[in-house]
């Protein structure tokens, strides 16, 4: 039996947040659609922010009925920076959060423009007034801030603890700016492993600077078996400064197949569905790395 590891796709959400211009939500869900076509089953299919905040995410409530509805079985979930987008999350029928807060002060306030304080008072108060709500944590700049730096592993594993201690049953580690290195997402992984043996994980790479792969791969080997990417490698966070794409889901998946995993995910189909994505976003044609794929002679297109 070859290990299973779970994608996570959460181009609806993050690689759609950083899109200026608008897309129409009947975009949006094709293209969900044609992820779900190639076989992904949990996708983070928008979020419940302040319109002004992020404009793109205005259609919220529209994008996760739809998706509930025409997908049951699925896991349906979205991101959730507060109590007020947990609950109306919950209104709409999602069950799994991930509630986004920064490992950095600083980020969470230029982010989610509260102190560690606050979210963990709006986590609780979650908890208690949603009690069958799934919450993930979300914690940005795990591996790195763009003002603060490096944060210690210690430190990692001492804020992830204040949540476990409040019931925390899942986090999912994110390189928000793509900052990581392998050495460092193997030993915060062990750590983090080590001190809650309990605890679920997932991680979130970025991809700025080419090491979505090689971190993501280091995090696999390092236990986890839950893994974010993006569709087309679209994504970044509008309050971090030289935040860029996620890893490409199409390109992860690609590897992971390779490599023997089971991903349960079509490669080809993920790669027609990022084609699809990019014209639908009137982006030109698509990106440079799908004209590569398209060029070369090991697939099946
Ligand atoms: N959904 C919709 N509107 C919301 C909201 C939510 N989850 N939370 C707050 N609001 C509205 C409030 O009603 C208020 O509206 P008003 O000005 O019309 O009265 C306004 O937003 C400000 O509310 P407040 O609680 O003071 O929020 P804030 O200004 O401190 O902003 C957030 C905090 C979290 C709402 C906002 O920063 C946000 O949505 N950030 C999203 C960050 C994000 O998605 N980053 C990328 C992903 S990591
Ligand atoms: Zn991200």
């Amino acid at each position: 039996m070859s290990r299973k590891i779970e994608l996570y796709e959460v181009g609806p959400r993050d690689g759609f947040q950083n899109q200026k211009k608008y897309i129409p939500a009947e975009n949006k869900l094709k293209v969900i659609d044609a992820i779900v076509g190639a076989g992904v089953k949990n996708i983070q299919v928008t979020s419940f922010v302040s319109p002004k905040a992020i404009p793109q995410m205005i259609d919220s409530a529209e994008v996760a009925r739809v998706c509930l509805e025409k997908y049951p079985r699925l896991n349906i979930f979205a991101l959730a920076p507060n109590l007020r987008g947990a609950s109306n999350a919950y209104d709409c029928g999602i069950r799994t959060i991930t509630y986004v807060v920064s490992l950095s002060k600083s980020h969470n306030k230029a982010n989610i423009n509260r102190s560690h304080e606050q979210s963990m008072e709006e986590y609780l108060r979650i908890r208690e007034s949603m009690p069958d709500m799934n919450i993930i944590l979300d914690l940005a700049t795990t591996f790195g801030c763009p003002f603060e730096g490096k944060a210690s592993t210690g430190e990692v594993v001492d804020f992830i603890g204040t949540y476990v201690e409040e019931g925390l049953k899942e986090v999912d580690l994110c390189d928000t700016i793509g900052v990581a290195n392998p050495a460092q997402v193997r030993e915060v992984i062990s750590a983090v492993k080590a001190a809650f043996p309990e605890l679920a994980l997932q991680v979130h790479i970025h991809d700025t600077r080419n090491m979505g792969m090689v971190n993501t791969l280091a995090a696999i080997e390092a236990g986890v078996d839950k893994c974010q990417s993006a569709l087309g490698g679209l994504g970044g966070c509008p309050f971090a400064p030289g935040a860029s794409g996620n890893l490409a889901s199409e390109d992860l998946v690609y590897m992971l197949n390779d490599m023997g995993f089971d991903t349960g995910v079509d490669s080809d189909k993920l790669i027609l569905a990022a084609k699809t994505e990019f014209e639908l976003l009137g982006e030109g044609n698509f990106s440079g790395h799908l004209m590569k794929i398209e060029k070369s002679a090991c697939t099946g297109l």
